[in-house]
């Protein structure tokens, strides 16, 4: 299978080493796979015969560009190279879904399998890009775009194909859940940003995080895929962290709660917003991790929890996704 890496920040380049990690595997069981191309926001770097992905990754590493030649736009190198399967790592936006938005685009236009790690996209043209892909025969496959490792979608639509899932609550992101947690133990909101802000796990523009906003991309993803819904991020109702003060937090406690920024949704359900949780409760856990319960018709409550964000964490999804894409296609 030949792939182009649509931008190489900390996710392109995680998965790039995660493939490399993974060759072995990769040219065992499903005969291999190749880097025909890798772009960031202003190089390339291409070769029909296969890139090394360390090397790509060096690259960037040491001059901050993936490739020695200079891009005005992606779609120009999408449409210059031969290839299977589209990698989508572009910076998130939500606004008007980015350059990442016109990558899915016009990679599923022209029949291209994708793989995207991106919020924005998905949160603002669901239905559209499904219906792009069904149309054209493609799939376009976003495991990582919610809880990051953690195993969400995949496992709602195909691990639990028999099932009804009839609601998901979850953590989804590790900075409010952080923050929540350092202030559980008394320190002050603004610092417990900036420690999270260091751990590189906050997004660029934290507010983000802190009103909701991640969650809410996440809740939408969710809701178009696992429970077939047509929503949009405005349909969201969301609540962000920022009201949550030392004397609510203080409050909750004396009734044996945490407070936690908690995603919902359900067929009629699409909520962010901080919760009242019960201390030893699944969704009570502090630090960066993320959660999510699932209830099932016949199985009941499922939880899982997984690092919901990182580098090689990420990726691990990707490859699950890209796995996924060349079994059918074989
Ligand atoms: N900013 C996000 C978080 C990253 O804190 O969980 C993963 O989407």
């Amino acid at each position: 299978m030949r792939l182009i890496i649509a931008g190489f920040g900390t996710v392109g380049q995680g998965f790039a080493e995660a493939l490399s990690k993974r060759a072995d595997m990769l040219s065992s069981s499903y005969g291999g796979v190749k880097i025909v191309a890798a772009f960031d926001s202003k190089s390339y770097a291409a070769d029909k015969n296969g890139l090394d992905p360390i090397a790509l990754v060096k690259r960037k590493t040491d001059t901050g560009s993936v490739g020695a030649d200079k891009m005005k736009d992606g779609i120009d190198v999408l449409n210059s190279v031969e290839y299977d399967i589209l990698v989508e790592a572009s910076p998130t936006n939500i606004q008007t879904g980015g350059d990442g938005l016109r990558y899915i685009e016009h990679a599923l236009r022209h029949g291209k399998d994708v793989i995207t790690v991106n919020k924005g996209p998905l949160a603002l043209k669901f239905k559209e890009l499904k219906k792009l892909a069904d149309r054209k025969k493609a799939m376009i496959r976003f495991e990582g775009t919610v809880g990051g490792a953690m195993p969400i979608i995949n496992l709602c639509c195909e691990d639990l194909k028999g099932e009804k899932v009839r609601s998901i609550r979850g953590i989804f992101n590790g900075t409010c859940n952080f923050i929540l947690g350092r202030m559980d133990n008394g320190l002050p909101f603004e610092q417990a940003l900036k420690e999270a802000q260091y751990m590189g796990y906050a997004e660029s523009d934290p507010s983000y995080d802190i009103e909701g906003i991640d969650t809410a991309c996440k809740v939408v993803i969710l809701a178009n895929s696992v429970f077939k819904r047509n929503v949009r991020f405005s349909d969201v109702s969301i609540t962000g962290i920022a009201s949550v003060n030392a004397e609510a937090i203080a409050l909750a406690a004396d009734q044996d709660m945490v407070i936690r920024l908690i995603g919902e949704v359900s067929d009629t359900v699409l909520e962010v917003s901080p919760r009242l949780i019960p201390k030893g409760h699944p969704l009570s856990i502090s630090g960066t991790l993320n959660t999510a319960q699932i209830i099932a018709d016949m199985a009941g409550p499922i939880t899982i929890s997984g690092k919901g964000a990182g580098r090689i964490e990420t990726a691990s999804a990707i490859l699950s996704d890209l796995i996924a894409v060349m079994e059918k296609r074989r």
